[in-house]
């Protein structure tokens, strides 16, 4: 399983030479001119000269800011560094406006609940090895090459400080052909280290890794799909209880994003008494919403919703939790199915979830949370819910993919 990750941003355009105007930013993240034009790192109403190494700003905007990190020139990590949180925010709730008004719907973004700087809790890194050694770090700007960041202002601290220890392994996962994926997760216990690689799993592999792992605190070290060292379950805090999650397992990027959205989800199904929550993963909001409701969890993946049974199991005080997997996509929930509900929350991947909705439009069901990472295909399933009767309320969009075009929301739908 992947993490869902921003759009790749598009090359620039070869540099034409002179002055231009900057008219917008795309959704990307490239200012673009009258001409059509893309041009990295500016602002709406910038005049820049092009150049070979990147624009030139000629006359800034209000909103540009000095980028707080200094790799951002070169890091694809980010895009909008150079531009104020206040620019930010409303670029980002704009590009929730224009995916409604291209379904012709009406809808209101309340605000912007934006993750600090250094609270990113899980991300994908690269490592490449070198003539002299490993390289680990975030993909250049539209490149395949890789750049080390140290000092990065996007992950933890304890993240960042885990690099020299990737490096290492690095050394073992990575080829100077070939690069390893290392996604880390932060948990109670320390890093949770998953290595995407082609390299096999040999016996001395085997026997270095724990090693490695205990040297570095790493709570896990996952290589391919395999567990090859968990020195303390790598823990995550949901509502009450703690989930292990599988390696590899989708989590919210910051544990801010996360708070966010549950509220969002919490108000809007707030005195429900019983809850289904399509694509519950590991039980982001099925648990802390199992203080007041009784919860329905239904998800593809199987070894996520065994470790949401576990953590509800674990946990005192909860109602009762019942987990289903189901492959929501070829099978959603049919509106026989979801009468006994008086609530649903629904939190699809980045394709949306148009057949599970088109059975919830259909239903009686009263009240739906929806949260989405896709502002276009969100667009596209909320207009379904509208047309079938639903009144859809104020959009929270939620930014825990700072600087980047990712766009996160939340809102809730009524039945009229
Ligand atoms: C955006 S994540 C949300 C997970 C959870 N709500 C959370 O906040 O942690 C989407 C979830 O949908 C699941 N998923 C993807 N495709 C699916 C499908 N066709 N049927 C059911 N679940 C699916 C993924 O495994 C993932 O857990």
């Amino acid at each position: 399983m992947t993490e869902t990750l921003p759009p790749k941003t598009p090359q620039p355009d070869p540099a034409p030479k002179g002055e231009v105007t900057i008219e917008a930013v795309t959704h990307h993240g490239m200012g673009r001119t009258a001409e059509g034009t893309l041009v990295p790192r500016v602002l709406p109403g910038e005049v820049v000269t092009l150049a070979a190494d990147g624009p030139k700003i000629v006359t800034p905007s209000p909103e540009r800011v000095a980028p707080p990190c200094r790799h951002f020139k070169a890091c694809g990590g980010c895009a909008m560094q150079h531009a104020s949180d206040g620019f930010v925010a409303e670029w980002k709730a704009d590009i929730v406006r224009t995916a409604l008004r291209a379904q012709a719907l009406d809808g209101e973004v309340a605000r912007v609940e934006t993750s600090p700087a250094d609270s990113r809790r899980r991300a994908r890194l690269a490592g490449r090895r070198t003539k002299k050694g490993a390289l680990v770090g975030f993909h250049a700007r539209a490149s395949d090459t890789v750049i080390e960041v140290p000092g990065c202002r996007l992950l933890l601290p304890a993240l960042t400080a885990l690099i020299p220890a990737l490096e290492r392994i690095a050394m073992l996962a990575a080829s100077r052909k070939g690069e390893a994926g290392l996604t880390v997760t932060d948990s109670e216990a320390g890093p949770d280290l998953h290595i995407d690689t082609d390299k096999p799993l040999t016996e001395e592999l085997r026997l270095s890794l724990p090693e490695i792992a205990r040297e570095a605190g790493l709570a896990r070290l996952v290589w391919a799909d395999e567990i090859v060292a968990e020195l303390e379950p790598p823990m995550q805090r949901m509502g009450r209880a703690r989930v292990v999650p599988p390696p590899g397992a989708f989590l919210q990027a910051t544990a801010h994003g996360e708070a966010a959205l549950l509220k969002c989800v919490r108000d809007a199904v707030a005195g429900a008494e019983r809850i289904v929550d399509l694509f519950a993963g590991c039980g982001t909001f099925s648990l802390p919403l199992a203080e007041r409701a009784e919860i329905h969890a239904v998800e593809g993946a199987a070894p996520m919703l065994a470790a949401l049974d576990r953590g509800w199991r674990g946990a005192a005080g909860l109602k009762r939790v019942t987990t289903e997997a189901r492959d929501l996509f070829r099978r959603p929930l049919l509106p026989d199915e979801l009468a006994r509900f008086d609530a649903a929350v629904i939190d699809p991947p980045r394709a949306g979830a148009q057949a599970q909705i088109e059975a919830l439009a259909v239903s009686q069901i009263p009240v739906i949370a929806m949260v989405s990472c896709s502002p276009a295909s969100f667009a596209r399933d909320a207009k379904i819910l509208v047309e079938q009767g639903y009144d859809m309320g104020p959009i929270t969009v939620v930014d825990q993919f700072r600087w980047s075009p990712h766009v996160e929301l939340a809102t809730r739908f009524t039945r009229r």
